[in-house]
């Protein structure tokens, strides 16, 4: 399982879901890893560096932005929103970054760490190139929220199981006690898990819908339907969220854990 974007997958990605969700769990993140003026870091599954180029403003003046990820498109869509700012880019595997050992004060990831295929080769290339007392810290969702729950159902009667279950598994992610297992597995001290909450504000389905299921890596099975089915998911969705409308918008609660320790 893994998240991999494509075409204008990533250009949408950015537009919608960065300024909705994305950028608001950045500055979440670093609620917890308090990023200081010239420290040196390392954004892992940096995606279109929504995260980076937030570590980049809370580290300057001075220190050191590498953002890296497996996807080359993400990676091109990252280093064209980036222009002019001092990040280096990788075009690598989370368990292989090339870089010397123990030369980064703090390794991030966001909504990246579930897609990894082997979690201890990563945590264990994270030891290696943290500096020591280096910190680590790692967020991903604490399961579905109200409305991702809807849209996988919909998705699910309207597309297909397998189609839904590529959805759900954006949000299959390890519980809060397997995180600390493995952090600890790993060699990390001072393991927090830390779950944070926001009150996520988004456009009405119709237009959301559409929208979100455009920059995953469903779109293209979302496309391929019919309108009336393409309709009849949207309105499912609809009905599912009318606890949650607010006028024209749908206001609900989603949650991650931030998973913290210290090389
Ligand atoms: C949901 S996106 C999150 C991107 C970004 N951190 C953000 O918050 O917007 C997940 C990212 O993980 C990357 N990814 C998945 N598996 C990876 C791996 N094994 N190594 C590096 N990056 C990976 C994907 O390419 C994708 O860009």
């Amino acid at each position: 399982m893994t998240f991999q974007l494509a075409g204008n997958e990533p250009e949408i990605y950015e537009k919608i879901l960065v300024p909705l969700w994305f950028r608001r769990w950045a500055d979440a993140l670093n609620d917890v890893l308090a990023l200081r003026p010239g420290e040196s870091v390392l954004d892992v599954a940096c995606g279109t560096g929504v995260t980076t180029r937030m570590a980049r403003e809370k580290v300057a003046p001075g220190g050191t932005v590498i953002g890296l990820d497996v996807n080359a498109s993400m990676i091109a869509k990252a280093k064209d929103l980036a222009a002019g700012q001092d990040i280096e880019w990788l075009e690598r595997e989370a368990s292989d970054s090339g870089l010397a050992s123990g030369t980064i004060d703090v390794v991030m990831s966001q909504h990246g760490y579930h897609y990894f295929p082997d979690k201890p080769a990563v945590l264990a290339e994270f030891q290696r190139v943290l500096t020591p007392g280096g910190r680590m810290g790692v967020s991903i969702w604490d399961g579905h929220s109200p409305y991702t729950s809807a849209v996988c159902m919909a998705v699910e009667r309207h597309i297909s199981p397998e189609i839904a279950a590529k959805q759900r598994a954006q949000r299959q992610t390890p519980s809060a006690d397997v995180l600390a297992d493995q952090l600890g597995k790993a060699g990390f001290s001072e393991v927090r898990i830390v779950r944070q909450e926001l009150r996520i504000d988004v456009p009405a389905a119709r237009v959301f819908v559409p929208l979100h299921l455009g920059s995953m890596p469903i779109a293209d099975a979302f496309d391929a339907l019919p309108d009336d089915r393409k309709a009849a998911l949207i309105e499912d969705v609809e009905a599912e969220m009318r606890p949650y409308e607010r006028g024209d918008r749908l206001v609900y609660t989603d949650a991650v854990h931030v998973a913290l320790g210290i090389r």
